[in-house]
């Protein structure tokens, strides 16, 4: 009885000290408390009857990216200015909802085929498949529901490069049209030289076709302030894909000499974007893929975007062979994204490292086929820094 009593008495103490000690040491515990709570991933809501969560990357530079399981989207990005004042450089939405309601591929993970395949139409030995047809008449960016709209597993690792995001995804033989069983793997990892690195990965049970990107629109002067027209571009570069008005390859390759597509040295976006010119045109502005100068394997460096007001730099190296150049030519402020902010015309840039559109219909493009026994591996980062 009596060390019942004992016990009842220190319980009350130990409340007691809990929540009536001295203010000062209350806001130690609480601020720890939601450090500690921070680092967990935040629940964002449910898709296909599965948890959906955010996670968040950071480096000891206060650089952080949000990213959720759903799409793989990343949904923040916060990168320094010259002043050291940590903005948003990435289009997105506060919520799930938004995501799943209306999105042109915000920060998604794009697959299985990033970009156009005409008429939603391929043939791999002899056999052809039928995509669903989503972008007039051609497949874009995997169809009606691609890896940017699936639930994906996620799991927070630490590497010896900085905190990481491990995505995984099992696209079951046929879905969306595509065959073969695809296992998927999608690393995101954030170092402390700034920079978000992904890694993509993928097997197949029976021979297929793949080709996987993000789809991030960046907009580097920081929590989107303004379009993208001056923001300066160099794309490493000779050739560029010439399109047919349905953003379909000719076939040939062009050279970007004397034309508004030559990006070599950084020029701003709004220079020569208006210029009369049939490719153009077609893309509603630049809407191209250009044929990035690999020298061989590994990575390269394949553009760059220079804010000269905020003074933010990014820089991105890619292992793969194409780079599509998208000035937001379809946003028209009509969605309104994170904070209220309405996304209008050419507020944002998409550069997405992948192979050429519509590969599997163009035999002298680079083969995005994938066999069972092979490993498709490509390796994407965004540098960020100032200058
Ligand atoms: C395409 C654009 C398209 C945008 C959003 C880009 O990758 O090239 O034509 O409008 O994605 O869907």
């Amino acid at each position: 009885m009596k060390s019942k009593l004992n016990l009842g008495l220190l319980l009350v103490a130990f409340v007691c000290v809990l929540a009536c000690g001295p203010k000062k040491e209350n806001n130690e515990t609480e601020t720890a408390d939601t450090t500690a709570v921070s680092n967990e991933p935040k629940e964002f809501g449910e898709a296909d009857g599965k948890k959906v969560s955010l996670y968040t990357l950071k480096n000891s530079h206060g650089v952080e990216a949000h990213i959720t399981n759903y799409g793989g989207i990343i949904t923040s990005l916060m990168v320094p200015d010259k002043t050291g004042k940590l903005e948003d450089v990435v289009l997105g939405y506060d919520n799930l909802a938004d995501y799943q309601k209306d999105s042109p591929y915000f920060g998604a993970l794009i697959g299985r085929y990033g970009n156009r395949i005409a008429k939603g139409k391929f043939t791999l030995d002899g056999e052809e498949y039928t995509l669903a047809v989503n972008n007039g008449v051609n497949t874009l960016h995997g169809g009606k529901k691609g890896f940017d709209k699936v639930v994906w597993d996620a799991e927070k690792i630490t590497t010896d490069e900085g905190e990481g995001l491990k995505l995984n995804y099992v696209s079951p033989d046929m879905e969306e049209g595509y065959p073969g069983e695809l296992k998927v793997e999608v690393t995101y990892v954030l170092t402390d030289d700034n920079s978000l690195k992904i890694d993509y990965t993928a097997t197949t049970d029976k021979k297929t076709i793949v080709n996987l990107t993000n789809h991030s629109y960046f907009n580097l002067t920081g929590g989107v302030k303004g379009d993208i027209l001056g923001h300066e571009v160099m794309i490493n570069a000779d050739k560029f894909v010439p399109i047919d008005s349905t953003l379909i390859p000719e076939g040939q390759l062009e050279s970007v000499d004397g034309t508004p597509f030559d990006f070599r040295e950084p020029t701003a976006i709004g220079a020569r974007i208006g210029e009369d010119n049939q490719q153009l045109t077609y893309g509603g502005g630049y809407d191209h893929c250009w044929v990035l100068n690999a020298d061989g394997e590994g990575m390269t460096k394949a553009a760059s975007v220079y804010e000269p007001k905020s003074g933010r730099l990014m820089e991105i190296f890619t292992t793969e062979p194409g780079l599509q150049f998208y000035s937001g030519n379809f946003l028209d402020g009509s969605l309104t994204g994170k904070g209220g902010v309405a996304y209008k015309y050419r507020w944002g840039i998409a550069l997405e490292t992948e192979h050429y559109p519509d590969s599997p219909n163009q035999p002298d493009f680079p083969s995005v086929e994938l066999n069972p026994g092979e490993t498709y591996h490509t390796s994407t980062t965004y540098k960020f820094s100032t200058k």
